[in-house]
C-alpha cells in the first residue's frame, strides 16, 4: 500500500504562507508517498490549483440551504476538493462533536463523493484506565454506523491519541501498532470486502525523526500530521523527499 501523509494545517497560515509552502513543496515532491493537505477552508483553492489532493477540516451534515456558517461537502466536491477530516479531537473537545453527531457528516461527505479521514483516539485518563480499545471501538461503531460497504473504499481512519497531539509525546510504534491492529480487525468485521484495504493513519507528534519507525509498523499506512506539516522541508522529509 502506498503510504499517505495528510497535512492538517488547523487554523494556521495566511494566503501568502500557503502559497510559499506549496511552491517550495512542489519543487521537490517526488510522489513516492501520497501527500494530501487540509488548509484553512478559505485557502483550499490554492491547494487544488497546486495539483495536491485538497481537504476540509470539517463539513456540514447538510448538503445546502439555510445553515449559516456551514461549509457544504457537495460544493467542495464541485470545486475540485478531494477529502474531509471528520471527528478530529479538537472538534470533539471544543465544538461538542460526538461520534453519533459525526455519523451524519461522514455519510453526507461519502455520499457526495469525498474521501473521509475519520479520526478516533483516547484521552490520557482513558488510556491509564485501560479503556483505550473500548473507546476506539465505540468511536468507530457510532461514527460509521449504517455506512454502506460500497463507500468504504473512500474511507480512511486516523488514530490520534489525544495525549500525543501537539505535546511532543508520540505513542511508541508498538503502542500505535496495537491500536491499529485492533482497528483493522474491527474494519474487516464491518466491511469484509474492504477492511484490509482501508488506510489507517497514525497522528500525534509525527516528526521527520520518528516517521520511519512508525510507518514501518504492519498496520500503519501513513500519518495525519499537525505541527511538522507546517514547514515544507519537514513535510517533504515525512514524504520521503529530503
Ligand atoms: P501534531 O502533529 O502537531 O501533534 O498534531 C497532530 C494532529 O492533530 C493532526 O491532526
Amino acid at each position: 500500500m502506498t503510504k499517505l501523509l495528510v497535512a492538517n494545517w488547523k487554523m494556521n497560515k495566511n494566503g501568502k504562507e500557503c502559497q510559499d509552502f506549496l511552491d517550495t513543496f512542489m519543487a521537490k515532491y517526488s510522489g513516492q508517498r501520497a501527500a494530501w493537505i487540509a488548509p484553512q477552508s478559505l485557502y483550499v483553492k490554492l491547494v487544488i490549483n497546486s495539483g495536491i489532493m485538497a481537504g476540509l477540516q470539517n463539513c456540514s451534515e447538510f448538503v445546502s440551504g439555510a445553515y449559516t456558517g456551514e461549509v457544504s461537502a457537495k460544493t467542495f466536491k464541485e470545486m475540485g476538493g478531494h477529502f474531509v477530516i471528520l471527528g478530529h479531537s479538537e472538534r470533539r473537545q471544543y465544538f461538542q462533536e460526538t461520534s453519533k453527531s459525526l455519523n451524519a457528516k461522514v455519510k453526507t461527505a461519502l455520499k457526495e463523493g469525498l474521501k473521509v479521514v475519520y479520526c478516533v483516539g483516547e484521552t490520557l485518563p482513558e488510556r491509564d484506565s485501560h479503556q483505550t480499545l473500548l473507546i476506539i471501538g465505540d468511536q468507530l461503531h457510532q461514527g460509521l454506523n449504517d455506512m454502506s460497504e460500497a463507500n468504504a473504499e473512500n474511507l480512511i481512519i486516523a488514530y490520534e491519541p489525544v495525549w500525543a497531539i501537539g505535546t511532543g509525546k508520540t505513542a511508541s510504534p508498538a503502542q500505535a501498532q496495537e491500536v491499529h491492529a485492533f482497528i483493522r480487525d474491527e474494519l474487516t468485521k464491518k466491511f469484509p470486502a474492504f477492511g484490509q484495504k482501508i488506510k489507517i493513519l497514525y497522528g500525534g507528534s509525527v516528526k521527520p525523526d520518528n516517521v520511519e519507525e512508525l510507518l514501518g509498523q504492519k498496520d500503519i499506512d501513513g500519518g495525519l500530521v499537525g505541527g511538522a506539516s507546517l514547514k515544507a522541508q519537514d513535510f517533504l522529509a515525512l514524504c520521503g523527499d529530503k
